[in-house]
């Protein structure tokens, strides 16, 4: 019997990576299997709260308890993610979100033909500095995937995106980061710092829910 301590709120998290189409057979897209943002959308549910789970193209079952809205795109991520913010109290941007997209989708297959060819691409829209731009922001934490300097960059992001609480994901090595069973994190607050060291995606999902349900109530 988990405690339902996070009863009648309701968590938005955003899961798995996006793909940019390129043509109508091709696109750009990562590694993000959805296994993290999947097991924070359990997490959240088990202990009460009310889960929408916008993900990406992923091979996962959905959490008992979750709704899930699927999407491809940045675009129709951010879309999704827009529609639902309001009357949030958490969202959680877990997703691995494509940075760029195609600049014009070509309406037909690419033919082969030149050697060398290129792509044009624009930037697409940030989901979470959006939704922390918000007036009426829900508490907002980010992820940072990152193979170097990881501290650095996820403080860089923490402020820039103007985030409550931000999970810096050192994605150097096999075990943790894309597509892997387990994982570790160090979350960072604008004061403080805590590890959440080597341990399977849903330990982990756990004890940053309830990581997120302590600083929310403390910055109430
Ligand atoms: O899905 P798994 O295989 O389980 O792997 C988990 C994970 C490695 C994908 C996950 O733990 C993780 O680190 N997710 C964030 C991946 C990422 O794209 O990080 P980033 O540093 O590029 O982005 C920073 C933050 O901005 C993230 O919260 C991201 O969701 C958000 N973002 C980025 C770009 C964009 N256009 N919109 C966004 O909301």
């Amino acid at each position: 019997n988990t405690a339902q301590i996070l009863k009648g709120q309701h968590w938005l998290i955003t899961a798995g990576p996006t793909r940019e189409a390129i043509d109508p057979v091709r696109y750009i897209s990562n590694h993000s299997s959805g296994k993290m943002g999947f097991a924070i959308a359990k997490a959240a549910a088990d202990a009460g709260a009310t889960v929408t789970l916008v993900s990406g193209p992923v091979a996962l079952v959905t959490p008992s308890n979750v709704n899930r809205i699927n999407v491809i795109s940045a675009e129709n991520m951010h879309q999704q993610v827009m529609a639902h913010v309001k009357s949030t109290n958490v969202f959680i941007a877990c997703a691995a979100v494509a940075d760029y997209k195609i600049a014009e989708v070509a309406q037909q297959k690419i033919k082969k033909s030149n050697d060398n060819m290129q792509i044009n691409l624009v930037k697409n829209p940030d989901i979470v500095a959006d939704v922390a731009a918000l007036a009426d922001k829900p508490f907002t934490v980010g992820f940072a995937a990152e193979t170097q300097d990881v501290e650095h960059y996820a403080k860089d992001k923490l402020t820039r995106k103007n985030l409550d609480l931000i999970a810096a994901n050192n994605v150097a090595a096999s075990n943790q980061g894309f597509n892997s069973d387990t994982n570790a994190l160090t979350v960072f607050s604008h004061a403080k710092q805590f590890e959440l060291p080597l341990a399977s995606k849903q330990q982990i999902a756990q004890q940053l829910v309830a990581l997120i349900a302590q600083q929310r109530d403390e910055n109430q």
